[in-house]
């Protein structure tokens, strides 16, 4: 199993482009299952998860075509299986998505229940309670949500919680349902307006995207389009968590800055000085970082896929930082494992108070998930000697050449078989 081995105490310098999103790429590859004609994206980025949604639409029967160097066209001309197996569904809780559009095109729909993960219980109870109030039957046996739905109708629905792929899930429902549907404490997140944007494109009728309510006008067939997918802004935090971490100054560019400001506002608070200019972002660290609390929260609130970067931040911080996680109930694996790097961090609940020290010290840590790895890469960069990321195949779901990046900063990361 692949390791990557870190050397610390280095500052970082230079410049990194950015991938597309992977929450966004993730439902726009759903979104082609809405249509028959061919969906071109552009921007979708290189990573295990992609290849494992593409994977599942290949399935389906949906024809696919890499364009170089990062795009992708979909041809969902004839769907055979309206399925998701459980051995796709428990390596990557996403592809959940493919429920919404499956029934909505299929008129059926078989999906697996994701079951919990490393994070949390993760229920899809507001996808399928959504699905039901537009007039689908489900019932879940033997693991699997087995939706039905001659057609499906316009609703009014109120999430009881916010959930970002629940409210995609069901944005991209309702685009061929039948009369007009409404969300209501919908997700704000830039990826659901990216996924509206595609579906726009597409011919849908959506308004509200990126507020708390949405409304979508259900049309009869959606038609073929272009999109290019947002870039990634957890990736974009990601190096400059790291470059506030180690010090030095980073570069990264083709950015979405306006979809970062409570990460942004969190590193200037840090310490950093941070200079935008058109989709660049530039970040100058001279000195040890300032303790920053967070509070994850839905958009526009501070992202719980950030946190683990964040607590990695505290770690090497001047002073006390609290940090707290709303939105999953398990987040906090990374902290034991910061622990053996020399971190102090207590937890207490939802809350990990963390009292920066001077320097840690590398050892050999285990990455339980994609962020919570995330955050040991940035603690390895600072730590003294050694950090050995074991289980990075978290990483590879959602960090496009993760070592190739942090090579061209000045990183010393190598990968081990
Ligand atoms: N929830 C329910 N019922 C539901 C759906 C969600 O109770 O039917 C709860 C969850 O258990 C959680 C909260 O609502 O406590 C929010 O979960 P949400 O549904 O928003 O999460 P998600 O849609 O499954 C997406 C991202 C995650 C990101 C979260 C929160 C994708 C593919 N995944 O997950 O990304 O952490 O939103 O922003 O978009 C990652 O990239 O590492 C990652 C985990």
């Amino acid at each position: 199993m692949d390791k990557l081995v870190i050397e610390g105490g280095h500052r970082l310098t230079g410049e990194v482009r950015v991938s597309g999103a992977k929450n966004a790429a993730l439902p726009i590859l759903c979104a082609a299952l809405l249509t028959r004609e061919p969906l071109t994206l552009a921007n979708v980025p290189h990573l295990n998860d992609v290849r494992t949604m593409s994977a599942l639409l290949s399935q389906m029967g949906v024809r696919q075509q890499r364009h170089d160097p990062d795009g992708i066209t979909l041809d969902a001309a004839h769907i055979d299986w309206p399925s998701a197996p459980y051995e796709m569904v428990k390596t990557m809780r996403a592809s959940i998505l493919a429920l919404g559009p499956l029934l909505a095109r299929c008129g059926e729909a078989r999906v697996s229940l994701p079951g919990g993960c490393a994070i949390g219980l993760r229920p899809v109870d507001q996808h399928i309670k959504g699905l039901q109030a537009m007039g689908a039957e489900i019932d879940l046996t033997h693991g699997y949500i087995n939706a039905r739905a001659a057609r499906l109708t316009g609703a009014s629905f109120v999430f009881d919680v916010v959930t970002v792929t629940g409210t995609e899930n069901l944005m991209m429902a309702a685009a061929l349902a039948e009369g007009e549907t409404l969300l209501e404490n919908a997700a704000r997140e830039p990826e659901v307006v990216d996924l509206a944007n595609c579906l726009r494109a597409m011919g849908a009728k959506i308004e509200g995207a990126g507020s708390d309510k949405i409304r979508i006008q259900g049309v009869r067939s959606l038609g073929g389009a272009e999109h290019r997918v947002m870039p990634d802004r957890i990736e974009t935090g990601t190096y400059l968590a790291a470059a506030a971490a180690a010090g030095g100054k980073v570069r990264l560019t083709g950015t979405a800055p306006e979809s970062l400001d409570a990460t942004l506002e969190k590193l200037r608070e840090a310490g950093s000085r941070i200079t935008i200019s058109g989709s660049s972002i530039e970040i100058e660290a001279e000195q040890r970082p300032n303790a920053v609390g967070v509070r994850t929260a839905p958009y526009p609130g501070f992202a719980t896929d950030m946190q683990a970067q964040f607590m990695a931040l505290a770690c090497v911080a001047n002073g006390t930082a609290l940090i707290t996680e709303t939105i999953f109930e398990n987040r906090f694996m990374h902290a034991i494992e910061l622990q053996r790097l020399g971190a102090d961090i207590r937890l207490e609940g939802n809350t990990a108070v963390v009292k920066g020290v001077e320097r840690l010290q590398g050892a050999a840590v285990m990455a339980t998930d994609l962020r919570a790895s995330a955050g040991l890469v940035i603690a390895g960069l600072v730590a003294e000697g050694d950090t050995v990321v074991d289980r990075i195949y978290h990483l590879d779901r959602g960090y496009e050449a993760l070592e190739k990046k942090l090579g061209q900063l000045g990183a010393r990361v190598q990968r081990i078989g």
